[in-house]
């Protein structure tokens, strides 16, 4: 059967990550989470206290990485692994989330995961989320969805993401990450995030969940009857 690639572009809480999940659950392909890679890879500069400026220590850590994604055998859900580690939970901590902007915008670090996630989705049938997917990891992607939402709604989503982690965080601290995380992730020099010219926006601020799946399958069998 012919299989497609779907890049989820987009900004943080916009329902990318849970609505790519469920995109390719129903559609049998895998799920790459690009976002949790860029987490692990700052996850690991914290614990080995990497001088983000320091180019030879950067290198040294990104030689020392290794992410893979595990199935949960209990709950089926997909789980970032760093030096076979479970780092799941660590990961999505706010810790992590007011560094990985700053991580994620050198260059070196783009090159790794960049490289990483076209080896991961070479055989198509997969849904990857994340910031470039379309327009720098796969800009041939035969389907590639921008997702946006309102910024109040995307951190009332994350805080009702924190607190189901047992993490209560005030409305305003989340406020301001979310905006910090826009402006780096949208003015950095290395492959900012931006809309593909060939993307298909999706506003998701009233839209339910399933809304957004639905509309996504949609435009997958749309795509794939032109392959
Ligand atoms: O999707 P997320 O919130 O878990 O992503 C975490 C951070 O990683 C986000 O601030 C931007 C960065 N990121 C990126 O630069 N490129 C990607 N493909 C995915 C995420």
């Amino acid at each position: 059967m012919q299989k497609i690639t779907i890049a989820v572009d987009g900004y943080s809480s916009c329902g990318k990550s849970t609505t790519a999940k469920k995109v390719a659950a129903r559609l049998g392909y895998s799920y790459i989470d690009t976002g949790a890679m860029y987490r692990a890879v700052t996850l690991y500069f914290h614990q080995h206290l990497v001088t983000l400026t320091n180019d030879k220590e950067v290198a040294k850590a990104l030689d020392n990485i290794q992410i893979e994604f595990r199935r949960n055998a209990h709950d089926g859900r997909n789980e970032t692994y760093l030096n076979g580690l479970n780092v799941e939970d660590e990961i999505r901590k706010l810790y992590i989330a007011n560094k990985v902007s700053e991580v994620s915008a050198i260059p070196a670090v783009r090159h790794a995961m960049v490289a990483q996630q076209r080896k991961m989705g070479k055989k198509k049938g997969v849904v990857m989320d994340g910031r470039d997917i379309g327009t720098v990891v796969f800009p041939d992607a035969e389907l590639k969805i921008f997702m946006t939402a309102d910024p109040i709604i995307r951190a009332n989503r994350r805080q009702i993401e924190l607190n189901e982690r047992g993490e209560l965080v005030d409305i305003e601290d989340i406020i301001e990450n979310i905006k910090k995380r826009d402006l780096i992730d949208t003015t950095r020099a290395e492959s900012p995030l931006r809309k593909a010219e060939d993307a298909i926006e999706i506003d998701t601020s009233y839209m339910t969940l399933d809304e957004q799946v639905e509309s996504v399958c949609l435009l997958s069998d749309a795509a794939l009857s032109k392959v």
